[in-house]
């Protein structure tokens, strides 16, 4: 996909906030400080127009971006991160709740960490966001740090502990250096151009 224009459009911080103008929109969900806002920039070829951060729980917010005045990139704030105290995980489960039963997308993006594999917060993750409707493609993150010789051993492990049917795909893709990143683009537009 060639982006012409990405930009972005507002922050949503709860229930009547959130966006609806009939664009598509591909979300990007999974577990705090697991790389997401860093795969949008890789895949948007900008460099911080999500914020990104080596401290857990950077996105707190709901982000829209728009992309190619087309769909929206929507970057959703981690889940589990340790020193998220009761309050703010309920936050987080009201934002991104809300989120998901307001307005479903039309594709979502997992992000599960290549090297850790998946989690049981993941598989928590999974089974929710698979009874939303939306097309799940599962990106193996990080895969820069793991030898390439083990990839696919990864992504087997990742695709039997979510325990995903046949018809997800996993990608190894690395926001470090851009493995991966064609390979999800031609995922994102066959399920933007099926809707
Ligand atoms: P929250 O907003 O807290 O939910 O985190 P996030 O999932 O948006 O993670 P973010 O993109 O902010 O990245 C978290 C950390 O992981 C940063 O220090 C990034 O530099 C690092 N990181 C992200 N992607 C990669 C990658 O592909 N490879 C490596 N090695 N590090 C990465
Ligand atoms: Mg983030």
């Amino acid at each position: 996909m060639k982006v012409d224009t990405a930009e972005f459009i507002r922050s949503a911080h709860g229930s009547g906030d959130y966006l609806r103008d009939g664009r598509p929109e591909i979300a990007f969900a999974g577990r705090s400080n697991v790389g997401k806002s860093s795969l949008l920039n890789r895949l948007l070829g900008r460099k911080s127009l999500a914020r990104t951060s080596s401290t857990p729980g950077r996105t707190q917010a709901v982000n829209y971006f728009l992309v190619n005045r087309r769909f929206y990139f929507v970057d959703l704030p981690g889940y589990g991160y340790a020193k998220a105290g009761k309050e703010a995980r309920r936050e987080w489960a009201a934002r991104v709740e809300g989120y998901f039963r307001e307005e479903p997308p039309e594709a979502m993006v997992l992000l599960v960490d290549g090297k850790v594999g998946a989690t049981p917060l993941d598989v928590q993750a999974y089974q929710y966001l698979s009874g939303l409707g939306a097309a799940i493609v599962v990106a193996a993150t990080k895969i820069d740090q793991l030898p390439r010789g083990r990839w696919v051993q990864a992504v087997r492990g990742v695709r039997e502990v979510l325990g995903l049917q046949e018809t997800i795909p996993v990608i190894p893709v690395s926001a470090r250096s851009g493995e991966g990143i064609k390979e999800l683009w031609g995922v994102l537009s066959s399920r933007l151009a099926a809707r």
